[in-house]
């Protein structure tokens, strides 16, 4: 099938852009600043950890096709019909992929993923105590760090070792947080409420990173949410007659303010946490300026016009998202080519998506400050 190729070409049209980021060839690894790649995170992260933990309930059509089909033509555990930002991450820096931490028999030497599908920034309890269902994993970021510590533990033979290793590693502190919220607002909870959740979010986001920190992390890139209100699932959710609850991408206002206030209240904790520990470098990765500017330049990027806000693989009509028959279930089917799509299954997005924040997150301008970190972080001969 013809199709299937052109992943592939997007995958080397990546390398080309990142050739002269990183100025070097795959023979080369040993010159690249960063040696290894440590996440904690949720689906947008995830390599494989819940398809191991056990997959149920609505996650439970990752574990097959059409998951996976491009690229891999397998499910790997990736919520995407191939590759993830973190990927392609891992492989602008001639890394390999990060394999899941669960699966017992990886090579982690050059990091590990802690990232879950399904994970939130808080604890079970936070959501038990006010009556929101969080059904598919409890390896929350508290659980994610416990598994760091554990590995570290594990891999350093002393201290010194380990400041050793952590010098030259990069980590992603989420994205995180975004599940929170929606358990919220699938749960029935209002706006007003789950506003009031977000400095708990924030606060836990920023702990993490504290606590990486303590450990020796001297690099991080702490993600924000994106512009949920541009999505199949929360566009479908919360449909509205009302023609002033959408902007002019016809995305939902509200959610997309919410999602900015998030965002906001993260750069603020951010900047005093950089403040506070002048000798790191913490960059802030702008997922939600990321997509819209993915989203204004859509048909340019050969998505397909009728399509920015429809889900790849679902059922259902305007957006094709059915939050009782999603993507993998009987009754759902699959576009043709998703690389003509932005949203693959209404919640997360296409490889060909996720390729395109990629690149504009590591070399478009999309994370900050970049002043002087991309050209440390380059890979020397
Ligand atoms: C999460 O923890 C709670 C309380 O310990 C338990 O009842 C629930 O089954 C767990 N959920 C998952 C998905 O493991
Ligand atoms: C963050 O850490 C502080 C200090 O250890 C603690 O009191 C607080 O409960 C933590 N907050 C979250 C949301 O994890």
């Amino acid at each position: 099938m013809a199709p299937k190729s052109s992943p592939l070409k997007a995958v080397s049209f990546l390398f080309l852009v990142l050739f002269f980021w990183t100025s070097a060839g795959l023979e080369e690894r040993e010159g690249c600043y960063i040696k290894a790649i440590y996440s904690l995170g949720d689906s947008i992260a995830d390599t494989g950890n819940l398809l191991r933990e056990g997959v149920g309930g609505a996650f439970a059509p990752i574990a097959h096709l059409p998951y996976g089909e491009t690229t891999f033509h397998r499910p790997t555990g990736r919520c995407s019909d191939g590759l993830l930002m973190i990927d392609y991450l891992a492989s602008s820096l001639n890394l390999p992929f990060v394999n899941p931490y669960l699966d017992k028999e990886a090579n982690f030497n050059h990091g590990v993923n802690f990232a879950v599908a399904g994970a939130t920034a808080l604890d079970h309890s936070f959501f038990k105590e006010r009556g929101i269902l969080m059904p598919y994993t409890n390896s929350s970021l508290n659980v994610q760090l416990d598994w760091l510590k554990t590995h570290l533990d594990s891999v350093c033979s002393s201290e010194t070792d380990c400041t050793e290793k952590l010098n030259h590693a990069l980590f992603l502190v989420g994205e995180i947080g975004g599940n929170d919220y929606n358990y919220a607002f699938f749960g029935g909870k209002s706006i007003t409420e789950v506003i009031s959740y977000v400095p708990h979010v924030v606060q836990s986001i920023i702990n993490a990173s504290k606590e990486v920190i303590d450990m020796g992390a001297v690099q991080l890139v702490i993600p924000g949410n994106f512009p949920i209100g541009c999505f199949p699932s929360y566009l479908t959710a919360s449909r509205s007659s009302d023609p002033d609850a959408y902007d002019d991408r016809m995305c939902l206002k509200g959610l997309n303010a919410f999602a900015m206030l998030h965002n906001l209240k993260l750069q603020e904790a951010i900047q005093e946490l950089r403040q506070s520990h002048p000798h790191v470098i913490i960059m802030y990765a702008d997922y939600y300026h990321a997509f819209l500017h993915l989203l204004d330049n859509a048909l340019d990027l050969g998505f397909a016009k009728n399509s920015l806000m429809k889900a790849c693989c679902g059922s259902g009509s305007e957006y094709n998202f059915d939050a009782s028959k999603m993507c993998g279930s009987p009754g759902a089917s699959t576009c043709d080519n998703p690389a003509e799509l932005i949203s693959w299954d209404g919640i997360h997005l296409t490889q060909k998506a996720y390729m395109i924040m990629a690149r504009e997150l590591i070399s478009g301008g999309f994370s900050y400050p970049s002043y002087g970190v991309l050209e440390k972080w380059k890979c020397y001969y």
